[in-house]
């Protein structure tokens, strides 16, 4: 059956919750098919399918573009788009009208924004138009070029800004929060203190749910993976070796046979 926000959102307490991301409509038939319940287009399909080196350039239509595919792939899991860096950061009207894009034209079920209190008024706007919205706080990936890649919250100050702004995305009505690069004991405090679930990355084992990347879970990536990820296989050595056993085939005239 299709997931909705609302559904997801019941899973806190009940069940962990399971996120991926995919880009396209092949990876999504493969997230989608493993009962996966929420599938993320993440803008980080700049790193690992477009070869940017940050989030920062990856555009509108482009997002707009691998959700669609993502969504011809996906049956039942809710499916949410990341705003790209940019599209939200305007005016409310503008973020509204680009949010409206991921569902009309790329079908998604919802959007994510990074940001936590700042974004409060964005997120209820977005809700009372009808857009879920997952929120994202902690180490946001599109303000790098200011904080670095670094674990956030980890000061006593830091800390109570990010539990205030976990409690103002929630008010604001999102349907669920991802924590990321956040030490696991504030992590655990958030999500004990939160009604809605929290999705950790590099958060510790007491979130919610956890989310991680397409490419890092299989072994596919080309770039940096982070020390939190898990590999869950490890596909480059044998994409590797069966190109390489094509090329040699077809040079010796080995394939095709007769
Ligand atoms: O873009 C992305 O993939 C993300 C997640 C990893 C949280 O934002």
């Amino acid at each position: 059956m299709k997931q909705t926000a609302v559904k997801i959102r019941s899973l806190k307490g009940s069940q962990k919750i399971a996120v991926l991301t995919a880009y396209d409509w092949l990876s999504a038939r493969y997230v989608d098919e493993a009962g996966i319940p929420v599938v993320l287009v993440g803008d980080s399909l700049a790193n690992t399918v477009l070869g940017y080196g940050t989030t920062i350039p990856v555009t509108m239509d482009e997002m707009v573009h691998h959700t669609a595919a993502v969504s011809r792939g996906v049956k039942e899991a809710l499916i949410v788009a990341d705003m790209p860096f940019m599209s939200y950061q305007g005016t409310l009207e503008h973020a509204l009208e680009n949010a409206g894009r991921f569902l009309k034209e790329g079908g998604a079920d919802a959007v994510k924004v990074e940001g936590g209190a700042m974004r409060a008024d964005l997120i209820e706007k977005m809700v009372a138009n009808g857009i879920p919205v997952l929120g994202h706080i902690g180490l946001l990936p599109q303000s790098v070029k200011e904080t670095g890649f670094k674990t956030q919250g980890k000061t006593d100050e830091a800390a109570h800004k990010l539990m205030a702004d976990a409690l103002a995305v929630e008010k604001a009505g999102a349907f669920a929060v991802v924590l990321e690069c956040v030490p696991a004991e504030l992590a655990q405090k958030i999500t004990a203190e939160l009604k809605i679930p929290t999705i950790g990355i590099g958060a510790g084992p007491h979130c919610d749910g956890q989310v991680l990347v397409f490419t890092d879970v299989l072994g596919l990536g080309h770039g940096h993976v982070p020390g939190f990820v898990k590999k869950f296989a490890d596909l480059k050595p044998q994409i590797q070796s069966a190109l390489a056993t094509y090329k040699k085939e077809v040079e010796e005239s080995a394939f095709p046979k007769k």
